[in-house]
């Protein structure tokens, strides 16, 4: 595709000399044809993507309301089950539900329509002037797992609507429609499932299959807590959440960077080019157990021991591939009966592994199913279970709308610099439904999902506003 946002370069003189008459234009519908035409006279170039221009124009007019913002911000904070500074905001809990109400209520003032699915993902739509054309979509989430802060997915929302209030200010139109997205759940706190809406957005069967059975830990059912919540009602048919790929032109998600880099460079925002493929894996090991003084040592089939030799195997499996992009966590090893002075009958294992090449991130899994293989066998332990519970593709982000994000950084003089996200996102799902991009704003410390999490207001005026100028750009495109 071609990029949109570079001209031949008689074009860009001309932008330059144009700029105030475009400017008038930009905000006055009536006297832009002739604009148009008068640029054509003078060019002898068709002017057929002079709307680009005038956001060039109309940049310095771009302003946040960091009050509205912050006041938001904190408001929607106390919509939470543990005391502040933590927040705890859980999927279809009352909270959530308040939560939800609250961001519907912004939408509507900032005068977007508004629909929502069957699990409560929420859309706000400002209608561009070619309704026929495909939209441009920017949005994250709300929930919150346990005791985490109030910033992580809610300055995507927030500030997704913030964007739209800023354009609006501006007197900008778009062309394609803009639309802000709420997702549901992004957090697997309590189903167990991770951006629960986006993967539902992207289509997925076997998730559509799997939630008429989902229980919580309280044994709740998915479909239960999710017509608590006002969703479902009409049927328990979850394929009406699909979005046929093509839905969206664009879709642009701002997030915190939830790591340590912009903010130790001192660089204002994160071009993100691609998110790093997740898998995970459940891993069971089981002996003979036996009293842990009675059975002697040759006798023994000790599945703990099975367990620790894995999670070393991992970690060489990593290292082995020698990029500094992959990586890989053993964040859970249970051992049973767990006493002192008993031999671990059974383990149970919980592997992370990512990276942005997906061929490679598959032969780490590979090769760590072929080292439980030979552990069991060398101990003479079973292997019980070995479950790769998902194994997603990475995602990577569309060239023009990372070109989109750089100029619009450039054009507002922000420092900025490409980079991986290596945590996941509703955007690898929407990958699937559309061209994506991501914009990073740095966080103190890199700190994330606890109360310190913190973004300061210039840092998410920042994102705001090259969010704001990279959806206005694709809207014309
Ligand atoms: C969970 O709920 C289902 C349906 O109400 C019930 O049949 C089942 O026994 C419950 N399970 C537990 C562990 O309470
Ligand atoms: C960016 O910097 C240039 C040069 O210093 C200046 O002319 C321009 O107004 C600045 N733009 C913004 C949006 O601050
Ligand atoms: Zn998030």
């Amino acid at each position: 595709m071609e990029n949109p946002f570079t001209h031949p370069l008689p074009l860009r003189l001309l932008c330059f000399f144009c700029c105030i008459t475009l400017f008038l234009a930009f905000t006055d519908g009536e006297v832009e044809d002739a604009t148009i035409k008068i640029m054509q006279d003078f060019s002898g170039y068709p002017a057929s993507e002079p709307a680009s221009f005038d956001i060039l124009t109309s940049v310095s007019s771009l302003s946040v309301d960091d009050r509205s913002l912050q006041t938001q911000i904190d408001e929607l904070a106390l919509f939470s089950d543990a005391p502040a500074p933590s927040v705890t905001r859980v999927l279809y809990t009352d909270k959530d539900v308040s939560a939800r109400r609250y961001i519907k209520n912004l939408m509507k003032l900032a005068g977007l329509s508004i629909r929502e699915d069957a699990v409560g993902n929420i859309f706000g739509q400002w209608d561009g002037h070619e309704t026929q054309l495909a939209g441009v979509a920017t949005g994250s989430h709300i929930d919150a797992i346990p005791y985490s802060g109030k910033f992580d997915g809610v300055v995507g929302v927030l500030g997704a609507i913030e964007a739209i209030n800023v354009l609006k200010r501006s007197g900008f139109k778009p062309k394609r429609s803009l639309e802000v997205v709420m997702f549901t759940s992004e957090e697997p706190t309590r189903f167990g499932i991770s951006c629960l809406g986006s993967r539902l957005m992207a289509g997925s069967e076997a998730l559509e299959k799997a939630l008429q059975q989902t229980v919580d830990s309280q044994n709740v059912s998915f479909l239960d807590a999710s017509r608590s919540a006002g969703y479902m009602r009409d049927h328990d048919d979850l394929s009406s959440v699909r979005m046929k790929k093509g839905s969206y032109s664009a879709f642009v998600e701002l997030h915190i960077e939830q790591g340590p880099i912009l903010e130790a460079e001192g660089v204002s925002i994160g071009i993100v080019t691609a998110i790093a493929a997740p898998a995970s894996i459940k891993v069971d090991f089981e002996g003979n157990g036996g009293h842990a003084g009675a059975v002697l040592m040759p006798y023994r089939n000790d599945a703990g021991l099975a367990a620790a030799e894995l999670a070393l195997a991992v970690e060489e499996h990593v290292l082995e591939t020698g990029s500094i992009d992959t990586v890989g966590t053993v964040g859970v090893i249970d051992l049973h009966p767990r006493a002192i002075n008993s031999i671990p009958s059974k383990s149970h294992l919980e592997i992370d592994t990512r990276d942005i090449d997906e061929m490679r991130r598959n032969s780490v899994v590979e090769k760590i199913h072929q080292s439980a293989v030979a552990i069991a066998k060398k101990r003479s332990v079973i292997l019980s279970g070995f479950e790769i519970v998902n194994q997603d593709p990475p995602a990577l982000a569309d060239e023009t709308i990372i070109r989109a994000m750089e100029a619009a950084s450039q054009q507002l003089n922000l420092t900025h610099r490409l980079m991986i996200s290596r945590a996941y996102h509703d955007s690898l799902f929407m990958a699937r439904v559309s061209p994506m991009g991501m914009i990073f704003i740095p966080c103190y410390k890199g700190y994330s999902h606890k109360p310190e999490e913190y973004a300061s207001a210039e840092d998410i005026a920042n994102g705001i506003k090259v969010l704001a100028l990279t959806l206005a750009k694709l809207s014309l495109y």
